[in-house]
Protein backbone atom coordinates (compact mmCIF):
# COMPACT_ATOMS: atom_id res chain seq x y z
CA UNK A 1 0.00 0.00 0.00
CA UNK A 2 1.08 3.45 -0.89
CA UNK A 3 2.01 6.37 1.95
CA UNK A 4 0.74 9.46 1.62
CA UNK A 5 4.27 10.43 -0.21
CA UNK A 6 4.02 8.13 -2.71
CA UNK A 7 3.19 10.04 -5.72
CA UNK A 8 4.60 8.97 -9.47
CA UNK A 9 4.58 12.72 -11.60
CA UNK A 10 5.79 11.19 -15.11
CA UNK A 11 2.93 8.69 -14.46
CA UNK A 12 0.45 11.92 -14.04
CA UNK A 13 2.01 13.70 -17.11
CA UNK A 14 1.27 11.04 -19.33
CA UNK A 15 -2.41 11.10 -18.33
CA UNK A 16 -2.95 14.86 -18.77
CA UNK A 17 -1.38 13.99 -22.02
CA UNK A 18 -3.04 11.11 -23.20
CA UNK A 19 -6.35 13.65 -21.80
CA UNK A 20 -5.65 16.36 -24.14
CA UNK A 21 -4.86 13.93 -27.33
CA UNK A 22 -7.49 11.64 -26.87
CA UNK A 23 -9.83 14.92 -26.24
CA UNK A 24 -11.29 13.58 -22.58
CA UNK A 25 -10.13 17.36 -20.94
CA UNK A 26 -8.66 20.56 -21.94
CA UNK A 27 -8.34 23.59 -19.97
CA UNK A 28 -11.00 26.32 -20.05
CA UNK A 29 -10.14 28.96 -22.78
CA UNK A 30 -6.70 27.71 -23.56
CA UNK A 31 -7.02 29.42 -27.08
CA UNK A 32 -6.70 32.62 -24.82
CA UNK A 33 -3.84 31.55 -22.85
CA UNK A 34 -5.94 29.45 -19.93
CA UNK A 35 -8.27 29.68 -16.87
CA UNK A 36 -6.74 28.80 -14.19
CA UNK A 37 -8.82 26.32 -12.13
CA UNK A 38 -11.47 25.42 -14.82
CA UNK A 39 -11.50 23.03 -17.29
CA UNK A 40 -13.60 21.28 -20.45
CA UNK A 41 -14.24 18.30 -20.94
CA UNK A 42 -13.94 17.19 -24.37
CA UNK A 43 -16.22 14.40 -26.56
CA UNK A 44 -14.96 11.41 -24.66
CA UNK A 45 -14.58 13.47 -20.88
CA UNK A 46 -18.32 14.15 -21.29
CA UNK A 47 -19.41 10.78 -21.74
CA UNK A 48 -17.14 9.33 -19.47
CA UNK A 49 -18.31 11.66 -16.41
CA UNK A 50 -21.97 11.39 -17.51
CA UNK A 51 -21.57 7.83 -17.29
CA UNK A 52 -20.23 8.51 -13.47
CA UNK A 53 -23.38 11.15 -12.95
CA UNK A 54 -25.65 8.40 -14.41
CA UNK A 55 -24.41 5.59 -12.38
CA UNK A 56 -24.51 7.66 -9.35
CA UNK A 57 -28.16 8.87 -9.98
CA UNK A 58 -29.45 5.79 -10.79
CA UNK A 59 -27.66 3.84 -7.74
CA UNK A 60 -28.47 6.72 -5.27
CA UNK A 61 -31.97 8.24 -6.57
CA UNK A 62 -33.33 4.93 -8.92
CA UNK A 63 -32.90 2.34 -7.07
CA UNK A 64 -33.61 3.39 -3.59
CA UNK A 65 -36.90 4.01 -1.89
CA UNK A 66 -35.92 6.56 0.72
CA UNK A 67 -33.72 8.85 -1.46
CA UNK A 68 -35.56 11.66 -3.76
CA UNK A 69 -33.81 14.19 -6.31
CA UNK A 70 -33.23 17.69 -6.74
CA UNK A 71 -31.66 19.66 -9.06
CA UNK A 72 -31.27 23.50 -6.97
CA UNK A 73 -30.56 26.62 -8.65
CA UNK A 74 -26.73 27.92 -8.60
CA UNK A 75 -26.82 30.67 -8.35
CA UNK A 76 -27.79 31.22 -4.51
CA UNK A 77 -29.31 34.01 -2.18
CA UNK A 78 -27.25 35.72 -0.05
CA UNK A 79 -29.46 35.26 3.27
CA UNK A 80 -28.98 31.78 2.56
CA UNK A 81 -24.87 31.79 2.81
CA UNK A 82 -25.37 34.18 5.68
CA UNK A 83 -27.49 31.67 7.93
CA UNK A 84 -25.43 28.60 6.74
CA UNK A 85 -21.99 30.20 8.09
CA UNK A 86 -20.66 30.34 4.67
CA UNK A 87 -19.96 34.35 4.35
CA UNK A 88 -18.22 34.36 7.54
CA UNK A 89 -16.57 31.58 7.53
CA UNK A 90 -16.00 29.91 4.49
CA UNK A 91 -12.35 30.78 4.24
CA UNK A 92 -8.57 29.66 3.93
CA UNK A 93 -6.16 30.97 5.39
CA UNK A 94 -3.50 32.58 2.85
CA UNK A 95 -0.01 33.97 2.74
CA UNK A 96 2.05 36.33 0.27
CA UNK A 97 5.05 36.03 -0.45
CA UNK A 98 6.75 39.52 -0.58
CA UNK A 99 9.82 38.55 -2.90
CA UNK A 100 8.40 36.02 -5.30
CA UNK A 101 4.70 37.86 -4.85
CA UNK A 102 3.04 34.29 -5.22
CA UNK A 103 0.45 33.62 -3.26
CA UNK A 104 0.00 30.18 -1.18
CA UNK A 105 -2.23 28.37 1.53
CA UNK A 106 -0.61 28.69 4.63
CA UNK A 107 -1.96 25.11 5.99
CA UNK A 108 -0.32 23.30 2.88
CA UNK A 109 2.75 25.63 1.58
CA UNK A 110 4.64 23.89 -0.91
CA UNK A 111 8.03 25.09 -2.53
CA UNK A 112 6.92 23.71 -5.55
CA UNK A 113 4.03 26.22 -5.85
CA UNK A 114 6.19 29.19 -6.14
CA UNK A 115 6.65 30.28 -9.63
CA UNK A 116 9.46 32.51 -9.53
CA UNK A 117 11.79 30.18 -7.00
CA UNK A 118 10.03 26.74 -7.34
CA UNK A 119 13.12 25.17 -5.21
CA UNK A 120 13.57 27.90 -2.37
CA UNK A 121 10.34 29.69 -1.57
CA UNK A 122 8.31 30.18 0.06
CA UNK A 123 9.65 30.03 3.60
CA UNK A 124 13.01 28.66 2.58
CA UNK A 125 15.10 31.20 1.40
CA UNK A 126 16.67 33.76 3.43
CA UNK A 127 14.85 36.33 1.10
CA UNK A 128 11.80 34.73 1.37
CA UNK A 129 9.46 37.15 3.55
CA UNK A 130 5.73 35.78 4.16
CA UNK A 131 3.26 37.77 5.52
CA UNK A 132 1.37 36.44 8.59
CA UNK A 133 -1.84 34.44 7.20
CA UNK A 134 -5.11 35.55 7.05
CA UNK A 135 -8.70 34.41 6.53
CA UNK A 136 -9.55 34.14 2.32
CA UNK A 137 -12.74 33.69 1.63
CA UNK A 138 -13.74 31.11 -1.11
CA UNK A 139 -16.74 31.99 -2.88
CA UNK A 140 -17.70 33.61 -5.70
CA UNK A 141 -19.56 36.73 -5.94
CA UNK A 142 -21.85 38.54 -8.73
CA UNK A 143 -24.47 41.15 -8.85
CA UNK A 144 -27.37 40.94 -10.29
CA UNK A 145 -31.21 42.14 -10.95
CA UNK A 146 -31.88 45.09 -12.87
CA UNK A 147 -29.46 47.64 -11.19
CA UNK A 148 -26.89 44.92 -10.52
CA UNK A 149 -27.21 45.66 -7.13
CA UNK A 150 -28.67 42.44 -5.33
CA UNK A 151 -25.85 40.27 -4.24
CA UNK A 152 -25.54 36.73 -5.16
CA UNK A 153 -23.49 33.70 -4.98
CA UNK A 154 -22.23 30.82 -7.06
CA UNK A 155 -22.68 28.19 -4.42
CA UNK A 156 -19.94 26.70 -2.83
CA UNK A 157 -21.84 23.60 -2.53
CA UNK A 158 -24.65 21.55 -3.77
CA UNK A 159 -26.11 20.56 -0.19
CA UNK A 160 -27.47 24.41 0.92
CA UNK A 161 -30.37 24.17 -1.53
CA UNK A 162 -31.18 20.44 -0.40
CA UNK A 163 -31.54 22.36 3.13
CA UNK A 164 -33.64 24.92 2.26
CA UNK A 165 -35.82 22.97 0.16
CA UNK A 166 -36.17 20.19 2.55
CA UNK A 167 -39.34 21.02 4.19
CA UNK A 168 -40.95 21.47 0.34
CA UNK A 169 -39.73 17.98 -0.68
CA UNK A 170 -41.12 16.50 2.50
CA UNK A 171 -44.50 17.72 2.87
CA UNK A 172 -44.72 17.13 -1.13
CA UNK A 173 -43.22 13.71 -1.30
CA UNK A 174 -45.05 12.19 2.10
CA UNK A 175 -41.81 10.76 3.06
CA UNK A 176 -40.80 9.74 6.47
CA UNK A 177 -37.60 9.94 8.30
CA UNK A 178 -35.38 8.82 7.60
CA UNK A 179 -34.74 9.75 3.98
CA UNK A 180 -32.49 11.36 1.70
CA UNK A 181 -32.20 14.44 -0.81
CA UNK A 182 -29.56 13.95 -3.52
CA UNK A 183 -28.17 16.38 -5.91
CA UNK A 184 -25.27 16.17 -8.29
CA UNK A 185 -24.26 19.56 -10.33
CA UNK A 186 -22.13 22.44 -10.15
CA UNK A 187 -20.21 24.35 -7.64
CA UNK A 188 -17.79 27.59 -7.19
CA UNK A 189 -14.71 27.92 -5.04
CA UNK A 190 -12.12 30.61 -5.46
CA UNK A 191 -9.14 28.13 -4.08
CA UNK A 192 -5.68 30.46 -3.81
CA UNK A 193 -4.08 27.64 -5.55
CA UNK A 194 -6.64 25.44 -8.25
CA UNK A 195 -3.68 22.53 -8.74
CA UNK A 196 -3.19 18.75 -9.49
CA UNK A 197 -4.90 19.15 -13.01
CA UNK A 198 -8.89 18.85 -12.31
CA UNK A 199 -8.91 17.73 -8.43
CA UNK A 200 -8.66 21.20 -7.51
CA UNK A 201 -10.73 23.37 -9.49
CA UNK A 202 -12.12 26.65 -9.08
CA UNK A 203 -15.48 25.25 -10.77
CA UNK A 204 -16.47 21.46 -10.53
CA UNK A 205 -19.17 19.20 -10.10
CA UNK A 206 -20.27 17.78 -6.61
CA UNK A 207 -22.47 14.48 -6.07
CA UNK A 208 -24.09 15.14 -2.74
CA UNK A 209 -26.95 13.29 -0.61
CA UNK A 210 -28.15 14.50 2.18
CA UNK A 211 -29.93 12.36 4.79
CA UNK A 212 -31.94 13.22 7.32
CA UNK A 213 -32.92 10.83 9.99
CA UNK A 214 -33.82 10.64 14.24
CA UNK A 215 -31.40 11.84 16.33
CA UNK A 216 -30.60 8.39 17.50
CA UNK A 217 -29.86 7.09 14.12
CA UNK A 218 -27.34 9.68 13.13
CA UNK A 219 -23.93 7.35 14.06
CA UNK A 220 -25.57 4.19 13.10
CA UNK A 221 -26.22 5.61 9.20
CA UNK A 222 -22.72 7.09 9.32
CA UNK A 223 -21.07 3.79 9.20
CA UNK A 224 -23.68 2.70 6.72
CA UNK A 225 -23.37 4.75 4.46
CA UNK A 226 -19.60 4.42 4.58
CA UNK A 227 -19.97 0.99 3.12
CA UNK A 228 -22.93 1.66 0.57
CA UNK A 229 -20.29 4.20 -0.86
CA UNK A 230 -17.08 2.30 -0.74
CA UNK A 231 -19.58 -0.43 -2.37
CA UNK A 232 -20.00 2.15 -5.14
CA UNK A 233 -16.48 3.16 -5.72
CA UNK A 234 -16.10 -0.98 -6.50
CA UNK A 235 -18.61 -0.89 -8.83
CA UNK A 236 -17.25 1.70 -10.91
CA UNK A 237 -13.79 0.16 -10.69
CA UNK A 238 -11.97 1.79 -8.01
CA UNK A 239 -10.36 -1.45 -6.06
CA UNK A 240 -10.99 -1.21 -2.18
CA UNK A 241 -7.39 -1.50 -1.87
CA UNK A 242 -6.51 2.09 -3.27
CA UNK A 243 -9.42 3.91 -1.35
CA UNK A 244 -8.13 4.79 2.24
CA UNK A 245 -10.57 5.47 5.33
CA UNK A 246 -9.28 8.75 7.19
CA UNK A 247 -11.67 8.61 10.59
CA UNK A 248 -11.33 12.74 10.96
CA UNK A 249 -10.02 13.02 14.89
CA UNK A 250 -12.01 15.09 17.64
CA UNK A 251 -10.52 18.51 16.70
CA UNK A 252 -9.53 18.30 12.78
CA UNK A 253 -14.09 17.94 12.27
CA UNK A 254 -16.15 20.64 11.32
CA UNK A 255 -17.08 22.04 15.05
CA UNK A 256 -20.59 20.33 14.56
CA UNK A 257 -19.57 17.04 13.28
CA UNK A 258 -20.11 13.90 15.76
CA UNK A 259 -18.21 11.98 12.83
CA UNK A 260 -16.57 12.51 9.64
CA UNK A 261 -15.05 10.06 7.02
CA UNK A 262 -12.68 11.27 4.54
CA UNK A 263 -12.50 8.63 2.11
CA UNK A 264 -9.24 8.62 0.11
CA UNK A 265 -7.62 7.52 -3.22
CA UNK A 266 -3.91 6.90 -4.19
CA UNK A 267 -3.59 9.10 -6.91
CA UNK A 268 -0.24 9.75 -8.53
CA UNK A 269 0.05 12.93 -6.68
CA UNK A 270 -0.40 11.28 -3.33
CA UNK A 271 -3.20 10.32 -1.23
CA UNK A 272 -6.36 12.65 -1.41
CA UNK A 273 -9.94 13.05 -0.57
CA UNK A 274 -12.39 11.98 -2.68
CA UNK A 275 -15.46 11.76 -0.62
CA UNK A 276 -16.46 13.15 2.79
CA UNK A 277 -19.16 11.18 4.43
CA UNK A 278 -19.97 13.35 7.74
CA UNK A 279 -22.50 13.46 10.23
CA UNK A 280 -23.70 16.85 10.73
CA UNK A 281 -26.52 16.63 13.23
CA UNK A 282 -28.85 19.17 13.63
CA UNK A 283 -26.26 22.02 12.25
CA UNK A 284 -28.00 22.69 8.92
CA UNK A 285 -31.27 22.48 9.66
CA UNK A 286 -30.93 24.55 12.80
CA UNK A 287 -29.22 27.29 11.09
CA UNK A 288 -31.47 27.63 8.21
CA UNK A 289 -34.44 27.61 11.23
CA UNK A 290 -32.93 30.35 12.68
CA UNK A 291 -31.99 32.18 9.52
CA UNK A 292 -35.56 32.04 8.04
CA UNK A 293 -37.62 31.91 11.34
CA UNK A 294 -39.63 29.16 10.00
CA UNK A 295 -39.96 25.77 12.05
CA UNK A 296 -38.26 23.13 10.11
CA UNK A 297 -39.13 20.46 13.08
CA UNK A 298 -40.33 17.01 12.14
CA UNK A 299 -43.51 15.24 13.53
CA UNK A 300 -43.14 11.65 13.44
CA UNK A 301 -46.81 10.53 13.36
CA UNK A 302 -45.75 6.77 15.12
CA UNK A 303 -44.42 7.96 18.17
CA UNK A 304 -46.23 11.48 17.69
CA UNK A 305 -42.20 13.36 18.52
CA UNK A 306 -41.12 16.61 17.43
CA UNK A 307 -37.78 17.35 16.58
CA UNK A 308 -35.12 18.72 14.31
CA UNK A 309 -33.85 15.77 11.90
CA UNK A 310 -29.84 15.36 12.18
CA UNK A 311 -28.07 14.53 8.90
CA UNK A 312 -25.72 12.62 7.17
CA UNK A 313 -24.06 13.81 4.51
CA UNK A 314 -21.61 11.29 1.76
CA UNK A 315 -20.75 14.47 -0.33
CA UNK A 316 -18.89 13.15 -3.70
CA UNK A 317 -16.65 15.07 -6.13
CA UNK A 318 -17.84 14.33 -9.78
CA UNK A 319 -14.49 15.75 -11.17
CA UNK A 320 -12.42 14.16 -8.76
CA UNK A 321 -14.13 10.84 -9.67
CA UNK A 322 -13.56 11.25 -12.98
CA UNK A 323 -9.94 12.08 -12.80
CA UNK A 324 -9.95 8.37 -10.14
CA UNK A 325 -11.54 7.02 -13.00
CA UNK A 326 -8.83 7.86 -15.42
CA UNK A 327 -5.59 7.62 -12.95
CA UNK A 328 -7.03 3.93 -11.76
CA UNK A 329 -7.53 3.30 -15.78
CA UNK A 330 -4.49 4.21 -17.03
CA UNK A 331 -2.09 1.19 -17.84
CA UNK A 332 1.42 0.93 -20.40
CA UNK A 333 1.70 -2.70 -21.46
CA UNK A 334 5.17 -4.18 -23.05
CA UNK A 335 3.69 -6.66 -25.98
CA UNK A 336 6.21 -8.46 -27.54
CA UNK A 337 5.55 -9.79 -31.29
CA UNK A 338 6.26 -13.67 -33.13
CA UNK A 339 10.01 -11.87 -33.87
CA UNK A 340 11.04 -10.56 -30.37
CA UNK A 341 10.16 -6.64 -31.24
CA UNK A 342 8.53 -4.95 -28.11
CA UNK A 343 5.96 -2.64 -28.49
CA UNK A 344 3.91 -0.72 -25.76
CA UNK A 345 0.23 -0.50 -25.88
CA UNK A 346 -1.60 2.62 -24.08
CA UNK A 347 -4.63 0.93 -22.50
CA UNK A 348 -7.63 2.78 -20.43
CA UNK A 349 -9.41 -0.29 -18.48
CA UNK A 350 -12.34 1.49 -17.85
CA UNK A 351 -14.79 -0.93 -16.18
CA UNK A 352 -17.33 -1.17 -18.72
CA UNK A 353 -20.37 0.50 -17.48
CA UNK A 354 -17.69 3.70 -17.23
CA UNK A 355 -16.13 3.51 -20.61
CA UNK A 356 -16.86 6.52 -22.94
CA UNK A 357 -17.40 4.35 -25.76
CA UNK A 358 -19.01 0.84 -25.23
CA UNK A 359 -17.84 -0.44 -28.97
CA UNK A 360 -16.24 -0.23 -31.57
CA UNK A 361 -17.38 -1.55 -34.83
CA UNK A 362 -15.32 -1.94 -38.04
CA UNK A 363 -15.55 -3.50 -41.37
CA UNK A 364 -12.50 -5.04 -41.96
CA UNK A 365 -11.99 -3.41 -45.29
CA UNK A 366 -13.62 -0.26 -46.23
CA UNK A 367 -14.00 -0.91 -49.78
CA UNK A 368 -16.15 -4.03 -49.08
CA UNK A 369 -20.02 -2.60 -49.78
CA UNK A 370 -21.40 -5.78 -47.81
CA UNK A 371 -19.29 -5.38 -45.20
CA UNK A 372 -19.44 -1.80 -44.29
CA UNK A 373 -23.51 -2.26 -44.42
CA UNK A 374 -23.82 -5.09 -41.95
CA UNK A 375 -21.39 -2.85 -39.96
CA UNK A 376 -23.59 0.25 -40.37
CA UNK A 377 -26.85 -1.71 -39.48
CA UNK A 378 -25.36 -3.03 -36.07
CA UNK A 379 -24.29 0.39 -35.18
CA UNK A 380 -27.56 1.90 -36.06
CA UNK A 381 -28.95 -1.55 -34.00
CA UNK A 382 -26.71 -0.25 -31.11
CA UNK A 383 -26.90 3.22 -31.23
CA UNK A 384 -30.12 3.63 -28.86
CA UNK A 385 -28.79 1.50 -26.09
CA UNK A 386 -25.36 2.83 -25.60
CA UNK A 387 -22.11 4.74 -27.31
CA UNK A 388 -20.35 3.02 -29.79
CA UNK A 389 -17.85 4.13 -33.13
CA UNK A 390 -17.53 2.91 -36.52
CA UNK A 391 -14.29 3.38 -37.91
CA UNK A 392 -12.90 1.85 -41.41
CA UNK A 393 -9.52 3.80 -41.23
CA UNK A 394 -6.87 2.13 -41.64
CA UNK A 395 -5.82 -1.52 -40.30
CA UNK A 396 -8.35 -3.40 -38.24
CA UNK A 397 -4.76 -3.65 -35.61
CA UNK A 398 -4.21 0.52 -35.57
CA UNK A 399 -8.26 0.53 -35.01
CA UNK A 400 -8.29 -1.89 -31.98
CA UNK A 401 -5.04 0.87 -30.54
CA UNK A 402 -7.18 3.62 -30.87
CA UNK A 403 -9.57 1.91 -29.12
CA UNK A 404 -7.44 0.65 -26.26
CA UNK A 405 -6.48 4.29 -25.71
CA UNK A 406 -9.63 5.41 -24.77
CA UNK A 407 -10.75 2.42 -23.07
CA UNK A 408 -13.63 1.03 -25.29
CA UNK A 409 -14.54 -2.68 -23.36
CA UNK A 410 -15.67 -3.99 -27.14
CA UNK A 411 -14.82 -4.36 -30.87
CA UNK A 412 -16.61 -5.51 -33.68
CA UNK A 413 -15.56 -7.14 -37.17
CA UNK A 414 -17.39 -7.77 -39.81
CA UNK A 415 -15.06 -9.92 -42.20
CA UNK A 416 -15.41 -12.19 -44.69
CA UNK A 417 -16.45 -14.68 -42.42
CA UNK A 418 -19.82 -12.80 -41.70
CA UNK A 419 -20.67 -12.97 -45.09
CA UNK A 420 -20.28 -16.25 -45.65
CA UNK A 421 -17.35 -16.15 -48.03
CA UNK A 422 -15.39 -18.90 -46.49
CA UNK A 423 -18.56 -21.57 -45.55
CA UNK A 424 -21.42 -21.00 -43.81
CA UNK A 425 -20.21 -22.03 -40.54
CA UNK A 426 -19.68 -18.43 -39.30
CA UNK A 427 -22.25 -17.08 -41.63
CA UNK A 428 -23.99 -13.89 -39.57
CA UNK A 429 -21.14 -13.91 -37.12
CA UNK A 430 -19.29 -11.58 -36.23
CA UNK A 431 -15.21 -11.40 -34.33
CA UNK A 432 -15.85 -9.66 -31.08
CA UNK A 433 -12.41 -8.33 -29.35
CA UNK A 434 -11.85 -7.70 -26.02
CA UNK A 435 -9.43 -4.93 -24.68
CA UNK A 436 -7.77 -6.41 -21.58
CA UNK A 437 -7.15 -9.56 -22.83
CA UNK A 438 -7.17 -9.07 -26.58
CA UNK A 439 -8.98 -12.34 -27.18
CA UNK A 440 -11.40 -12.60 -29.85
CA UNK A 441 -14.84 -14.87 -30.13
CA UNK A 442 -17.41 -15.24 -32.64
CA UNK A 443 -20.87 -14.30 -31.90
CA UNK A 444 -23.66 -13.90 -34.34
CA UNK A 445 -25.03 -10.35 -35.28
CA UNK A 446 -28.25 -11.06 -33.71
CA UNK A 447 -26.71 -12.00 -30.41
CA UNK A 448 -24.60 -8.76 -29.91
CA UNK A 449 -27.35 -6.09 -28.23
CA UNK A 450 -28.25 -9.02 -25.04
CA UNK A 451 -24.42 -9.89 -24.84
CA UNK A 452 -23.37 -5.89 -24.76
CA UNK A 453 -26.08 -4.85 -22.37
CA UNK A 454 -25.31 -8.08 -19.67
CA UNK A 455 -22.21 -6.34 -19.35
CA UNK A 456 -22.28 -2.93 -20.33
CA UNK A 457 -25.10 -1.95 -17.44
N1 LIG B 1 -21.23 19.73 1.54
C1 LIG B 1 -19.98 19.32 2.06
C2 LIG B 1 -18.84 19.69 1.25
O1 LIG B 1 -18.96 20.43 0.27
P1 LIG B 1 -16.28 19.33 0.97
O2 LIG B 1 -15.37 18.35 1.62
O3 LIG B 1 -15.89 20.75 0.97
O4 LIG B 1 -17.70 19.10 1.65
C3 LIG B 1 -17.03 17.60 -0.83
O5 LIG B 1 -16.51 18.88 -0.54
C4 LIG B 1 -16.30 17.01 -2.02
O6 LIG B 1 -16.34 17.92 -3.11
C5 LIG B 1 -14.82 16.76 -1.76
O7 LIG B 1 -14.59 15.51 -1.13
C6 LIG B 1 -14.27 16.79 -3.17
O8 LIG B 1 -14.42 15.53 -3.79
C7 LIG B 1 -15.15 17.80 -3.86
N2 LIG B 1 -14.44 19.10 -3.92
C8 LIG B 1 -14.36 20.04 -2.97
N3 LIG B 1 -13.63 21.09 -3.37
C9 LIG B 1 -13.23 20.80 -4.63
C10 LIG B 1 -12.43 21.51 -5.62
N4 LIG B 1 -11.93 22.71 -5.38
N5 LIG B 1 -12.22 20.90 -6.81
C11 LIG B 1 -12.74 19.68 -7.08
N6 LIG B 1 -13.50 18.99 -6.20
C12 LIG B 1 -13.75 19.53 -4.99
Amino acid sequence: MANKDSTDPVRMEKIVSLCKRRGLIFQAGELYGGLNGCWDYGPLGAELKRNLKDYWWRKTVQERDDVLGMDGAILTMEQVLVASGHVGGFSDPMVDCKTCKGRFRADTLEASQCKEKPSVCPGQSPKCELTEPRAFNLMLQTNFGATGDQIAYLRPETAQSIFCQYKNVLDSNRVKLPFGIAQCGKSFRNEINPRNFTFRSREFEQMEIEYFCHPDDGMRLTDEWLEERLKFYGEIGIPREKLHILDVPDGERAFYSKKTYDIEYEFPFGIQELEGVAYRTDYDLGVHEKGSGKSLVYFDEDTKERFLPHVVEPSAGCDRTVLALICEAFDEETLTDEKGKEDVRTVLRFVPRMAPVKVGIFPLLKKNEAQVGIARDIQKQLQPWMNVFYDDGGAVGRRYRRQDEIGTPFCITVDFDTLGENGDALKGTVTVRHRDSMEQERLPVDALLPWLLERVR
